[in-house]
This record gives C-alpha cells, sequence and structure tokens, in this order.
C-alpha cells in the first residue's frame, strides 16, 4: 500500500488521480490534499477519501472550510500549509499538480523529505530544473515524470543502458490553433484556445499548448530528467496524439509508448512504477485508430517554442524568466486582457531584457519569478 498526497487535488490531474486511487484501495491510500481556492471540490474529496490534512492556499478560505467540514481534518492555509502536506511523515509519495511556479518549493520539499515525487506541474523543471534534479541526486529521492511526453521516454528508457539513448523525439499536437495562420491568431479568444483537439486539461496548459509553449517546457524537463543536450531532442508534430514521444537509440532502433490520449495511465504509473496495474483506460486499438501522421512544426507560426529553447539553451535564471512572463501573459490572454500574439511578446521582450544569473540558488530563482512577474503585470495594466 502506498500513501500518497495530492498538491492540486482539485485540478485536472489531481481529480484523475484521485479517480485512480479510488480504483485501487488495495495499493493506495490518500494521506494529504491540497487546493487553492476551490474549497468546494476540496470538501468533497475529504469526505471521500478521508485524508490525515489538507492545506489550502487562500487564508481566507481555508478558515471557511475549517468551519464548513464535519470530517475531524486538520485544515492548514498558505503556502507553508502546501509545503506541510508535500512532507507528511505518513506520506510515501506527492504528486505535484499545482500550476505555476508555486510549485517549486513543494517539489524541493518533498525531495528533501526523501519522497517520491510524481510530477505534473512543469513549471517546477523549468524554472529551477537543475537545483531540483540536484537535490533529488542528493537525497537518492525518486522523480517520476506523469506529463505523458515524458512518461512515454520514461518506459522506453527501461532496459536500455546509459548512454545508448542518441535521440529524444517528443510529439506535439499542435494545440488548438495549429491550422491557424499568423492573421487569424490575432482575433482568436481564450475560449477559442480553451478547445483543445485531443486533451481535456486545466486552462493555464490549453493556452500554452496553443502557443506550444507547452512543449518548449517539455523540451527543457526532457533535458533535465533525462540528462540529455538540447540538440539531441526533437519535436514532432502529431496530430492524433496516440504515438506520446519516442527514442532513438544508437543503432537506429526507434523504441515508442502509444496509447489513447488518456493522462491515467501515465498518473497510474508514476505511482505504481516499477510495477503495472490494471487501469480503467479504454484498451487500446489500432485498427480504431486508422491513420497516425506527423509534420513539422511552424516556427513563424508558434515562436514560444523558439524562446523556451534560447532560455533553455541559455539556462541559468532564462528559463525562470521565460515561465514567469508566460505565466502573467496567459493569466491575461485568459482574462481577454490582451491578444493571443501579445503572450509571445511579452515573454520575448521579458527574455531579452534580462541579465542572466548563471549559476541562481533558489533564493535568486524565487526572487528573479516574483519581480518578472510584477514587470509583465504592470505592463500589462499600463498598455
Ligand atoms: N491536465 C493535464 O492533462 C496535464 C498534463 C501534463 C502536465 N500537466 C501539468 O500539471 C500541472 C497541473 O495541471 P492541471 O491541468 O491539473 O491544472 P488545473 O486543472 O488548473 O489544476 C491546478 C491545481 O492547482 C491548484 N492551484 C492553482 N494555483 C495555485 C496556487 N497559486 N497555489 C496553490 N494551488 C494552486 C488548483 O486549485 P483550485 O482548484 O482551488 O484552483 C488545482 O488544484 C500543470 O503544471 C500542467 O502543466 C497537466
Amino acid at each position: 500500500m502506498r500513501t500518497i498526497a495530492i498538491l492540486g487535488s482539485t485540478g485536472s490531474i489531481g481529480t484523475q488521480a484521485l479517480d485512480i486511487i479510488s480504483a485501487n484501495p488495495d495499493e493506495f491510500s490518500v494521506a494529504g490534499l491540497t487546493a487553492h481556492s476551490n474549497i468546494g471540490k476540496l470538501k468533497e474529496q475529504i469526505d471521500a477519501f478521508k485524508p490525515k490534512a489538507v492545506a489550502v492556499m487562500e487564508r481566507e478560505k481555508a478558515e471557511v472550510l475549517a468551519e464548513e467540514i464535519d470530517y475531524a481534518v486538520p485544515v492548514l492555509a498558505g503556502l507553508a500549509g502546501i509545503h506541510s502536506i508535500a512532507t507528511m511523515q505518513e506520506t510515501d509519495a506527492v504528486i505535484n499538480s499545482l500550476v505555476g511556479s508555486v510549485g517549486v518549493t513543494p517539489t524541493l520539499k518533498a525531495l528533501d523529505a526523501g519522497k517520491r515525487v510524481c510530477l505534473a506541474n512543469k513549471e517546477t523543471l523549468v524554472a529551477a530544473g537543475d537545483i531540483v534534479m540536484q537535490k533529488a541526486q542528493q537525497r537518492e529521492a525518486e522523480l517520476l515524470p506523469i506529463d505523458s511526453e515524458h512518461s512515454a521516454i520514461f518506459q522506453c528508457m527501461r532496459g536500455v543502458d546509459d548512454g545508448e539513448v542518441r535521440k529524444l523525439i517528443l510529439t506535439c499536437s499542435g494545440g488548438a490553433f495549429r491550422d491557424k495562420s499568423i492573421g487569424e491568431m490575432r482575433s482568436l479568444t481564450a475560449k477559442d484556445a480553451l478547445m483543445h483537439p485531443t486533451w481535456k486539461m486545466g486552462s493555464k496548459i490549453t493556452i500554452d499548448s496553443a502557443t506550444l509553449m507547452n512543449k518548449g517546457f517539455e523540451v527543457i524537463e526532457a533535458h533535465h530528467l533525462f540528462g540529455m543536450a538540447y540538440d539531441a531532442i526533437e519535436v514532432v508534430k502529431h496530430p492524433q496524439s496516440i504515438i506520446h514521444s519516442l527514442i532513438e537509440l544508437n543503432d537506429n532502433a526507434v523504441l515508442a509508448q502509444l496509447g489513447w490520449p488518456d493522462m491515467r495511465i501515465p498518473i497510474q504509473y508514476a505511482l505504481s512504477y516499477p510495477d503495472r496495474i490494471p487501469s480503467s483506460a479504454r484498451p487500446f486499438s489500432l485498427i480504431d485508430v486508422k491513420q497516425l501522421t506527423f509534420g513539422e512544426i511552424d516556427a513563424k507560426r508558434f515562436p514560444c517554442l523558439g524562446y523556451a529553447l534560447l532560455a533553455g539553451k541559455a539556462g541559468g535564471t532564462m528559463p525562470a524568466v521565460l515561465n514567469a512572463a508566460n505565466e502573467v501573459a496567459v493569466h491575461a490572454f485568459l482574462n481577454d486582457e490582451i491578444s493571443f500574439p501579445d503572450i509571445s511578446r511579452m515573454v520575448k521582450e521579458a527574455l531579452d531584457s534580462h541579465t542572466l544569473i548563471r549559476r541562481p540558488d533558489i533564493d535568486e530563482i524565487l526572487e528573479v519569478d516574483m519581480r518578472v512577474k510584477n514587470e509583465v503585470r504592470n505592463t500589462i495594466s499600463e498598455q
């Protein structure tokens, strides 16, 4: 029996993780849950899973929840509360399914406490990849990917020796605007961008998928998780999202992992690893798939992918700047405050005006994150 804490249990990944836990009561149980502000959903989860403690980021909401619940469970508040859930003594594994750079310190705390971290929060490795990987290594803690592309690579890597992998190939659906021209993109709204063609996800990652910043983040994550040089990571458009990613070996053999676009498979694998247990996900059928197609990414229409690669290669604080500017710009786009092309423009401006710190410590990364977010917010409110 593995005892699990879920940071961001009320979100898309968090609720799917709870579905897996409730379908496998002999394998997994819940120790702790966290939400930002959705205390209605958190209350339902408390009733269903009886965690030992929960945390709510918004302090006032934490107080309201504490008054409302019948089941006696400590309700912690703020980031300190999330850190407490990330490090609970009775927990074996922590799913980090928070959205945004707020996920960085909970990941570090959980690794420091020696927990298995099942990582969905991609901003963790984008903003602080070197520090996070170093922490996992120092503490000999497992850091397992939930992202479907990285889970695919992780699964393909089993049984492959270090040094045998020549290239990682990340597949990319192309996002909601994959067939739109630059001209059309100017007038598209958040509502349009939220219609992802193959995956159903939280709003931030769905916009990141439309700009392809999400794929840029994934290249940075893959660089850290698998220790591959940026030039050995390729991105290929694959609209059906059936092949989740591939690895190319020294002898030109290529291994791939396939399945329907269903996050329950990679989430469950991170929880059950190294075992595989039955899943309620729909069984796969090549006959039903019929056709798989591939193509090149049009870098001109999706500049965010290029900015992410530049930031990743520059290293130091640059990926944290990329992430911070993107977080604020995406938030503003979701609120209809800026246009779709403004997202990439703001990210570029933030990168261009940043003075790189080559080997930042975690305080410097968090300081840069906060400063860039404030700067981009000011730019948006002034325009
Ligand atoms: N969804 C997917 O299929 C998928 C696939 C691969 C990777 N990911 C990555 O996984 C992460 C989560 O994605 P998601 O789609 O599950 O997001 P989501 O549906 O928006 O859920 C985010 C969760 O984090 C909480 N949260 C949001 N902002 C917070 C803050 N400032 N402080 C504390 N908690 C906060 C939310 O609480 P409330 O509900 O109270 O707001 C919610 O529980 C992201 O990094 C995403 O890129 C997602």
